[in-house]
């Protein structure tokens, strides 16, 4: 049975930060359907699937980008596309942090210049231990077009957790690194959110990746399917 939350349902909203409901999404076919999906406060949740299967759509459904043609997406109990243009944009600005699979950084800037809009945005301090973590201290002073595409990749994941987001979205975030800074990576992830008590959603290819995940689906034949690593 899907419970309903609404606005007032303090009880299931505290712990469940974001719910989504029998969501259904087509382009020009159907991507998917029937899909329900909860995330608690310090939760990760790993989907995998393979290419085309619609994994970076649903990401955009959850992630307050793309209203979904069927079903809800509730976040703290706020029915987000019901929600204005002026709410839902200060809920995606305040709360919501997105890993996107192209790293939308401001070329032209340094890494540094890209982490302090951020900040400056956010109003929020560059964490330098997450810079640390991420071992991205020797890409600030560079001009992110010059960095390698797994720099990339790390200096924008640094911009979104500068943010102070309570749940991440991340599509692919260890997709160009090798085996040992993806392992970094999550762990940056995985700390942020426990510490943070956020959610964090993924999706990925690698099984590796997604077992290190409290929770794994694999969408497939347009299901999510819960599967055991
Ligand atoms: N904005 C869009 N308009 C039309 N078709 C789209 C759009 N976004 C994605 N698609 C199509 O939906 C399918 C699933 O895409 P996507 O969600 O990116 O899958 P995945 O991330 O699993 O590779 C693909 O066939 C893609 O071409
Ligand atoms: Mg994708």
């Amino acid at each position: 049975m899907i419970e309903t939350i609404t606005a007032t349902s303090s009880e299931t909203s505290e712990t469940t930060l974001l719910r989504a409901t029998d969501l259904a999404h087509a382009f020009d076919y159907t991507l998917f359907e029937n899909i329900n999906i909860a995330i608690r406060e310090k939760e990760s949740i790993a989907i995998l699937g393979v290419s085309g299967s619609g994994k970076s759509t649903l990401l955009h459904i959850l992630s307050t980008l793309l209203e979904p043609n069927h079903g809800k997406v509730y976040y703290r109990g706020l029915d987000m596309y019901s929600q204005n243009d002026k709410k839902l944009l200060e809920i995606r600005r305040k709360e919501i942090g997105i890993i996107f699979q192209s790293h939308y950084l401001f070329k032209g800037f340094t890494a540094k210049e890209n982490l302090q809009i951020s900040s400056l945005i956010a109003g929020k301090n560059i964490n330098l231990d997450i810079i640390r973590k991420l071992k991205i201290e020797d890409t600030l002073s560079k001009n992110v077009s010059v960095l390698s595409g797994g720099q990339q990749q790390r200096v924008s994941i640094a911009r979104v957790l500068i943010k102070q987001p309570r749940v991440i979205f991340a599509d692919e975030p260890t997709g160009n690194l090798d085996r040992e800074t993806a392992n970094d990576v999550m762990d940056v992830m995985l700390q942020y959110t426990t510490e943070r008590k956020g959610g964090l959603f993924i999706v990925t290819h690698d099984e590796k990746i997604a077992a290190r995940c409290n929770t794994v689906y694999r969408l497939k034949e347009k299901r999510l399917v819960p599967v055991i690593l």
